[in-house]
This record gives C-alpha cells, sequence and structure tokens, in this order.
C-alpha cells in the first residue's frame, strides 16, 4: 500500500486505541510484523534502533529492505529510526527515506535536549518526517534500570510547545528491555500528560506491561505502544525448542522459521489488543 508516517495512523486510529510501533533487529521481524498487520488490515509502525544499527555495522542495507518491505506491503507502514542521537546517523535515516525519527536526548540536561531536539525538529520537518523525542529518561537503557523516572508535565509541555516535535515519549512507570509484564503504570501522571500536552504521548518498554495495562494506558492517553523485547522473548524461545527438537538440524530457514511464527502470533494478539480500544 504505502509508507506513511505514524501521523497518517495516528489518524486513523482515535483515542482509545493506539498504533502499535514494533522495533525490529532482523528481516525475520519485518516479515512477522508484516504478516500479522495485513492479516488484521491494520496498518503499524516498524522501527529501527540506532543500536540495531550498530549491530549491522550500517543502516542502508537493512534499512533500505524495511524501507521496500514496508512500501510494498498491502497495510500502511511507517519507518521509524527509533532511539537515536547520532546526527550523521538521523540524517542518512532521513535521506534513505524513514518517515519517522525519534531524537532521544533524554540524557541530556534540559535545555541542551531542548536546544537539540528544536534545531533538529525544524530540519526534518522539511522533509516531512514526524518527529518524535524524549523527556525524562525512561528506564533501562544501558544499564539505567529505574522504572522511578517520571515526565514532568510542566516541562512536557514547555518542551512540546518549544521544539514543535510531534510525538513525545514519557517516563511513566515502563522500564526497558523487561522480560515480565511486572512494570505498574502512573496513570494518573499519564491523564495529566494527556491534558496538558498537545501531541500524541508514547509509551516506552511496553515490553514489561501486561494487556490490561496497556489498555488502561490507551485509555488515559497513551497513542503509541513501542514494543520490542517481547518479540524477541518469544522468538529465541521458539528457536530454542526448535534446535532442541532435532540436534541435526543445520539449516537456519528450518528453525528461524518457527521463531518467525511465534513473533507473527504475539504480533496480532497486541494489534488486536490496541485496536480493541
Ligand atoms: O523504543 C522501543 C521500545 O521502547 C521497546 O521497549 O523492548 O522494552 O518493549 P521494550
Ligand atoms: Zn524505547
Amino acid at each position: 500500500m504505502s509508507l506513511v508516517t505514524p501521523h497518517e495512523l495516528l489518524l486513523g486510529s482515535p483515542e482509545p486505541t493506539a498504533v502499535a510501533a514494533f522495533n525490529v533487529i532482523l528481516l525475520e521481524h519485518v516479515e512477522a510484523f508484516l504478516a500479522a498487520a495485513e492479516e488484521r488490515s491494520t496498518g503499524l509502525i516498524l522501527q529501527l534502533s540506532q543500536n540495531a544499527v550498530r549491530y549491522h555495522g550500517a543502516l542502508a542495507p537493512f534499512g533500505r529492505a524495511l524501507l521496500e518491505a514496508a512500501r510494498r506491503s498491502s497495510v500502511p507502514v511507517a519507518v521509524q529510526l527509533d532511539h537515536a542521537d547520532d546526527i550523521d546517523l538521523i540524517g542518512e535515516a532521513a535521506a534513505l527515506g524513514f518517515t519517522s525519527i525519534m531524537f532521544d536526548g533524554s540524557r541530556l540536561d534540559f535545555a541542551e535536549n531542548l536546544a537539540r531536539t528544536a534545531a533538529l525538529t525544524t530540519e526534518l520537518h522539511r522533509s516531512g518526517i514526524w518527529v518524535e523525542a524524549e523527556l525524562g529518561e525512561v528506564g533501562g537503557k544501558d544499564g539505567v534500570h529505574s522504572a522511578t523516572a517520571r515526565t514532568d508535565p510542566a516541562e512536557a509541555a514547555a518542551f512540546v510547545a518549544q521544539t514543535g516535535v510531534d510525538g513525545l515519549a514519557v517516563a511513566v512507570g515502563s522500564s526497558h528491555a523487561m522480560t515480565e509484564q511486572s512494570a505498574s503504570l502512573d496513570l494518573e501522571l499519564v491523564r495529566v500528560l494527556r491534558d496538558q500536552v498537545p501531541v500524541p504521548l508514547v509509551l516506552h518498554g511496553s515490553s514489561g506491561v501486561g494487556d490490561e495495562v496497556v489498555r488502561d494506558a490507551c485509555h488515559a492517553g497513551i497513542r503509541k505502544v513501542n514494543l520490542g523485547t517481547r518479540f524477541n522473548v518469544v522468538f529465541t524461545a521458539a528457536v530454542r525448542d526448535a534446535l532442541a527438537a532435532d540436534a541435526s538440524v543445520v539449516d537456519p530457514r528450518r528453525y528461524l522459521d518457527r521463531g518467525q511464527r511465534a513473533m507473527a502470533t504475539e504480533a496480532a494478539r497486541v494489534l488486536d489488543l490496541l485496536n480493541q480500544g
């Protein structure tokens, strides 16, 4: 169908439904998520993080494949460079045709984060790119394993007004890379942020959040739900089972396919959850 920006997906996803944003590492992720989205006839965001780019050693080979897969999909797909702070990489993603960039300035102090985000947003908007920013670190990245970080509503409102960003990642109790759904969210803070911040709120680290709480968060005002680790958990478990079941297997297609199908099943389940509101 078409490569779109998250804006178009958000327009088609009224509250309390939310747009799914799934992190990809391998082509198996891309194929699994697109298969699930097509089966459910729903759009989604595919996200490639700066860390995943580092894993591949370069952006262009995988990034071009990702964009081409998105363009060929029968559902609308946005492609985001996620958690990026490398300005050269951001420029490369923009030139390649990524429709969304998350600038992660959460480790900078407020003034520096604001200044850099504002400059970048102005630049990226010239190319029609949707820009997400983060204020108040979501716990768990690079060893900062704290779900206690919180986004201040007044700061968030000022930040959005002065930067012109299109979406804001908020720290409300979730933490990246959790393998169990045990996070509890500050839903009252989500409501306050929704009322004070005029752009879509993004929940990061959603793998650690149970289904019911995700739904509550969407009812409270979360509009984009970022999910990565959950898929790697089911992928790895399925691959491990396949390898254990046949010690003689050597063709990766035989076991990666099992992992891919497990991710597609989980992706379809999450899409249903977010679409039902
Ligand atoms: O930006 C990506 C997400 O926040 C994914 O976090 O891997 O903990 O689900 P997660
Ligand atoms: Zn994140």
